[in-house]
């Protein structure tokens, strides 16, 4: 549920005028192509620079980047567990499950609602194939001791970014971290190209593998000549042109959705100081003893105001959820996405109804959480006037 109105949506602004016109100039060029090509190319290597990776991959969302990022774990590590969150989007654990690997729930920090890392740490097993973190809302969701611990461990760490854009831990950006991290694109984000998610990575393999995953699982998107050529030598009797080597999908964006992040890269470093300014305000004019405020603000980079209850109480909940309506504030509760995963129905089969009281924090944010929107262009009389709304119940 959320306000009907656009007072104060969730996101407005986010493809500009100008990123329109760079697709209406390229569209009047004759005869563009506009399957993946050229302009895909340089937003990989653009976003690669931006995020300091190696390596990028640009595919047509930021679940289709969860799936891919899950299929390549899969492949190189086996079955087992994943650790997972219980406060993330659903296709972060769609991912685990669609790759017949089980999901293994840690439950939050409330300051700054990603994984606990020293639960993570003592969730780790034998059975641990992978650590897939989210950074929910823009804070920063690592720690050096669960870095150093997944290292010493030989544990990769998947990143899921798609809320994140720009945050840092340690100077350094989130998603040049993990051994491969995923970034979302979708409208409500820090940045949007309609529909759109980077894949990134490091690992010169990995990233060749993703470039097959996109596309179909084939051969011929590999980048290395010999190792093309490897392929063809070892399959004799197949066209070069159509060896598909791992079980891929068809997850590729397009040329005006690279025009679009191209353009808008160009503008998001500046976008995420104004977005951090507007988060500052928002906190300091909430009211502590209402609210949580106190969050890690360290390197947090937020599209998001988090309203989340210091107590929980359903009468204040339902209050705060009727007047933010009546002044056309949309919101959504239980964070990003929905809240307690654990509590959902496509999970029945492998979680018992009822262990969804194991994650107390995710609990929390389920019922007495919600976010509102954050962006560039808000003025700092619709931040005050928000914190009214919300301090005034
Ligand atoms: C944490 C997280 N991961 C993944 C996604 C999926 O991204 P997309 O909507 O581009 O599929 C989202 C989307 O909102 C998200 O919030």
């Amino acid at each position: 549920m959320a306000g009907r109105g656009n007072a104060h949506p969730l996101m407005r602004n986010n493809i500009v005028r100008d990123d329109l016109d760079h697709v209406i100039e390229y569209l009047s060029k004759p005869d563009p192509r506009l399957t993946q090509g050229a302009n895909v190319k340089a937003f990989e290597e653009e976003w690669s620079k931006w995020l300091g990776v190696k390596y990028s991959v640009f595919v047509n969302s930021g679940s289709s980047a969860n799936l891919m990022s899950m299929s390549i774990i899969k492949n190189l590590y086996g079955d087992g567990d994943v650790i997972v969150p219980p406060i993330t989007w659903v296709s972060d654990i769609v991912a685990v499950l669609h790759n017949q690997m089980t999901p293994i729930f840690v439950d939050i920090n409330p300051r700054h609602l990603g994984m606990d890392n020293d639960s993570v740490i003592d969730s780790l097993t034998e059975k641990t194939k992978c650590v897939f973190l989210t950074h929910v809302q823009g804070f920063n969701g690592l720690t050096r001791r669960l870095l150093d611990e997944l290292e010493r461990r030989g544990i990769p760490l998947v990143e899921d970014v798609c809320e994140s854009h720009g945050a840092t831990f340690d100077g350094q950006r989130l998603g040049s971290y993990g051994f491969i991290s995923n970034f979302s694109f979708y409208y409500a984000h820090h940045m949007s190209t309609i529909e759109g998610g980077m894949v990134c990575t490091n690992n010169e393999d990995v990233y060749q593998m993703l470039r097959m995953y996109r596309s179909h699982g084939m051969v011929r998107e590999i980048e290395n000549e010999t190792t093309r050529d490897h392929y063809a030598s070892e399959f004799p009797d197949l066209n070069p042109d159509f060896i598909f080597a791992y079980p891929g999908f068809n997850f590729r964006n397009n040329e005006i959705g690279a025009i679009i992040g191209r353009n808008q890269l160009k503008r998001l470093d500046n976008d995420i100081l104004k977005r951090s300014k507007n988060h500052n305000l928002f906190i300091s004019n909430l009211n502590s003893k209402r609210f949580r405020t106190n969050f890690l603000l360290d390197g947090s980079s937020n599209y998001a105001f988090n309203v989340i209850l210091n107590e929980p109480d359903i009468g204040l909940r339902d209050r705060l959820e009727a007047a933010m309506e009546q002044s056309n504030i949309e919101y959504r509760r239980g964070s990003a996405g929905g809240g307690n995963q654990v509590r959902q129905p496509y999970l029945r089969a492998i979680v018992d109804a009822g262990d969804w009281l194991k994650y107390p924090e995710a609990e929390h944010i389920h019922f007495f959480g919600w976010y509102v929107g954050n962006y560039p262009d808000l003025s700092e009389d619709e931040i005050r006037r928000l914190c009214r709304v919300l301090n005034e119940v």
